[in-house]
């Protein structure tokens, strides 16, 4: 059992998606918009961010491992899950539960960035600092966290707890 406490509650997160999704809106007017998701985390806020979004979009999804073969500056990833459209002369924008040392989302930026892409893109629900190790720039960022393990509303801790509708921090218990 974790011993957990709520940091967004359900209706905060869902005013702030909306907000993120009227931006994105405003942003990219008249563009390819291709939004891409990271899996797993990104998959509940990904159906809400999409649904507040009012412009013609593409929706695809990769899937990542650290550690794992191809290298980029900020570290080294595996693609488990690679993208399946057409990403040429498109706007993307890539859809992350969370930004941590930032590894991740910047060895994602760049492996994207390498294939003809019209302009990347960052939107995280939590711009997490306190463990940063890259400096990257979250376009969009849902909510800014100072410190914690973060689960729910898709976040994780060993595959459980994704499923809770609100943002808890987990306490004691792992
Ligand atoms: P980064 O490369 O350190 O930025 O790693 C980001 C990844 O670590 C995210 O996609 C999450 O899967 C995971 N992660 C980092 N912090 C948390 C957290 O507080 N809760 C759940 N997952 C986290
Ligand atoms: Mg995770």
């Amino acid at each position: 059992m974790i011993e957990k406490e709520e940091v967004v509650a359900r209706n905060d997160i869902a005013a702030r998606v909306k907000e993120l999704g009227q931006a994105i809106t405003r942003d990219y007017a008249g563009r390819r918009l291709v939004l891409i998701g990271i899996l797993n985390g990104s998959f509940i806020f990904l159906a809400d961010l999409v649904r507040e979004i009012e412009l013609p979009i593409e929706i695809d999804f990769i899937r990542v491992s650290s550690y794992g073969s191809s290298t980029c500056s900020s570290g080294t990833i595996q693609c488990t899950k690679d993208t399946e459209l057409e990403l040429a002369g498109k706007d993307i924008l890539l859809v992350e539960d969370i930004v941590d040392t930032g590894r991740t989302i910047a060895c994602l930026k760049d492996l994207l960035s390498s294939r003809k892409a019209e302009s990347v893109k960052i939107c995280a629900l939590i711009d997490k600092k306190e463990r940063r190790e890259v400096e990257v720039v979250v376009d969009y960022a849902g909510f800014v966290v100072a410190e914690g393990f973060l689960v729910g509303y898709g976040l994780d801790h060993a595959e459980h707890h994704r499923q809770y509708p609100a943002i808890y921090k987990i306490v004691s218990g792992v």
